[in-house]
């Protein structure tokens, strides 16, 4: 379940202590072994006890008996971990709302030097899988507990957001990264498929704009859709970047066109602008 503002607000510093002891043993335990974890804690064991009582509720951590007493950190309390680490380093001072549940994240509205976006990555096991052949990402740890793969796609995200905005892409401003967690610029405005537009040609052509400057910075965002753009009366905004590809990849040219055929495809249906993925491509790639 999605970590919930208020137990985050109520977390003991204990419970941080015990979600980060678990955190860091869970690089060579799968299930760390209770002993172990009472000891690296330096909690009493009764203390200890208390507190993961209260971690399990809250589902932050979960226990196995067989083939020892251990626990695991889930992907609630691994979300916890990242929240009150960047609200220990002042990014944002409260987590608000949640904006968004999709597949593989979670966006909450939050608080910090103006109003921001959370958003909370959960990559699953398959995602994992490619993560796991990416060197520069994999730790040099004793096993790797795919919960923290969600951080690649976060990074991932992180450094698009980074290079797209310097070279004048419309997308949030990403503001700080953790675990797998971004905070970004709020955007005040609504995903396009579930507003009727009042200029869709302007807007139409404004995606395509926004698409060729991130192609001739090397990306491609391979999830293009109607549900990836947000206007908010003024702006056009590109979101959701975590599978962008490089233009360099082999199949780069029919990601793009998938990308493509999306967008022409909903103006089309929607509005009745004619133009066809292929012109849209000759745009995008001059
Ligand atoms: N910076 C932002 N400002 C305001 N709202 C946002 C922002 N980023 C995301 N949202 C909202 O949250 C929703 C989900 O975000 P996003 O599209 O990035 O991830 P997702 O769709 O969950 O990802 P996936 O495609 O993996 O399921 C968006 O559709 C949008 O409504
Ligand atoms: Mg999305």
């Amino acid at each position: 379940m999605p970590v919930s503002p208020e137990d985050i607000k109520n977390m003991h510093k204990y419970e941080t202590l015990l979600l980060m002891t678990t955190e860091k043993l869970m690089r060579k335990y799968s299930w760390v072994p209770d002993d172990v974890l009472k000891k690296s804690s330096g909690l009493s064991a009764q203390e200890t006890e208390f507190r993961l009582g209260h971690l399990m509720e809250k589902d932050m951590i979960k226990s196995s008996s067989v083939p020892y007493r251990g626990y695991q950190l889930t992907f609630t309390g691994y979300d916890a971990l990242a929240v009150l680490s960047l609200v220990k380093k002042g990014t944002i001072s409260a987590l608000g709302c949640l904006i968004g549940v999709g597949k593989e994240s979670t966006v909450y509205e939050a608080l910090g030097t103006g109003v921001l976006a959370l958003k909370i990555h959960r990559v699953g096991q398959r995602s994992f899988q490619s993560a796991r052949l990416n060197r520069s990402f994999m730790p040099e740890w004793k096993h790797f507990p795919w919960i923290f793969a969600s951080t690649y796609s976060a990074r991932q995200e992180y450094e698009a957001l980074k290079a797209l905005r310097k070279g004048g892409v419309s997308v949030p401003v990403p503001v700080a990264i953790n675990r797998n967690a971004i905070a970004m610029t709020y955007i005040a405005g609504r995903n396009i498929q579930q507003i009727t537009l009042e200029n869709p040609g302007e807007i139409f052509d404004t995606i395509l704009e926004n698409v060729k400057k991130a192609y001739a910075l090397g990306y491609i965002h391979n999830d293009l859709s109607e549900y990836n753009v947000m206007f908010d009366e003024k702006e056009v905004w590109l979101i959701d970047w975590p599978q962008w590809t490089e233009t360099s990849h082999p199949n780069a040219k029919d990601i793009l066109m998938h990308d493509l055929e999306n967008i022409t495809g909903y103006f089309s249906r929607k509005y009745g602008i004619a133009c066809t993925p292929e012109d849209a491509f000759k745009t995008v790639v001059g």
